[in-house]
């Protein structure tokens, strides 16, 4: 097994000459094994590990300078929102949420200071499926980064970077660490130029992971394969009891074929995943709390792609950092339920929700 290198620094032979390391905010062995291992799961050349999949946005944000405008979607990550509007507008970025649902959506918004696109797909918490090829398409010959954030379906399901996408965001803490036991982001990609910037704003800012932290990703990511079969096999039986629950108003899950942009997912992903969400037919808040707080197997937790089930209030938990009308414009509403399943029991499952939905 790869070894922890907890350490700090390394001796080196003479001034000015190292064995390869220096100082473990530039480089631990323990993270290069990591680094390299996430490259091939993205079929890229370069991985880069960051503290969490927020410090690893940040690093891509920060390539940008003031007065450069960013297209991103309006139905992402509450956290992802955040840092944002809440950090970057004030630095003089510009950012423009918009509904990528038609990819051709995004000419609207170009411009000459427009510098990145960043996508989320499918998208947290509504599986809003965005046509990856099609968008890089329109970015490719004005220069425009493209950055997708592929954590909801995993490099199992989801290869951006064979769209032709520049770089790929993955909120590693999900499902690459796959057991709700770290935290942890990278970033994935194929340009050298790109990734010495980036490596030297990582260096600069210091968002790096722990060797700890990096050896539980690094055997985490041995058993994704098996993990993702579950989750899809897992996801697709309760989405389908959810649709045929006589209480349940609505389920956003992609692998349904009358879901928007049904034939999308199943064009650029190889399964449909084990996140979904779903409204019930009283749409009241109330109503969303009894479910939320009764369920025995799925614990009541924000995060996602562990091994165990989460419900999950996006309103008041994952989202809550959206302002509630910009919110239920997109059409996230205050009753919407998200689901992270699991690879327990599928029927354990189904048998949990339709008690707790009564
Ligand atoms: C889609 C998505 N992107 C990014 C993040 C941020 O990752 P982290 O919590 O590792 O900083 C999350 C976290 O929930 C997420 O769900």
């Amino acid at each position: 097994m790869t070894p922890i290198y907890q350490t700090s620094t390394y001796v080196q032979e003479a001034p000015g000459k190292n064995k390869g390391y220096e100082y473990a905010r530039s480089q631990n062995p323990t993270r290069t094994a990591l680094e390299t291992a996430l490259a091939v799961l993205e079929n890229a050349r370069y991985g880069l590990s960051f503290s969490s999949g927020v410090a690893a946005t940040d690093a891509v944000i920060k390539l940008l300078s003031p007065g450069d405008e960013v297209i991103a979607s309006n139905d992402l990550y509450g956290g992802s929102y955040r840092l944002f509007s809440k950090i970057f507008m004030k630095f003089g970025i510009k950012f423009h949420f918009i509904n990528m649902h038609e990819a051709s959506h995004v000419s609207e918004y170009i411009n000459d200071n427009t510098k990145l696109i960043w996508l989320e797909t499918p998208t947290n918490p509504l599986m809003n499926i965005t046509d990856i090829a099609a968008v890089v398409e329109i970015a490719k010959p004005k220069n425009i980064l493209v950055c997708v954030d592929n954590t909801f379906a995993s490099p199992y399901l989801q290869n951006p970077l064979d769209f032709g996408a520049d770089m790929v965001m993955h909120s590693a803490t999900k499902y690459l660490g796959g057991h709700s036991d770290v935290i942890q982001g990278c970033l994935m990609l194929n340009d050298q130029e790109l990734r010495d910037k980036l490596y030297f704003i990582q260096k600069s800012c210091g968002a790096v992971p722990g060797p700890q932290d990096c050896f539980l990703v690094l055997r985490g990511i041995k058993t994704l394969h098996v993990r993702m079969q579950r989750h899809c096999e897992n996801g697709e039986k309760i989405a389908y009891f959810l649709r045929n629950h006589p209480k349940v108003e609505k389920v956003y899950w992609c692998g349904f074929e009358d879901f928007p942009n049904y034939y999308v997912a199943k064009k650029q992903m190889r399964g449909f995943g084990g996140m979904m969400s779903f409204t019930l037919k009283d749409d009241s808040a109330q109503a969303a709390i009894k479910v939320l707080t009764t369920t025995k197997i799925f614990a009541l937790a924000e995060s996602l792609g562990g091994i165990e089930s989460l419900i999950n209030h996006p309103a008041s938990m994952t989202h809550a950092s959206i302002p509630r009308e910009e919110r239920v414009k997109n059409g996230l509403s205050d009753s919407l339920i998200r689901l992270s399943i699991g690879i327990e029991d599928a029927d354990d499952l189904i048998e949990d929700l339709n008690q707790a939905i009564g």
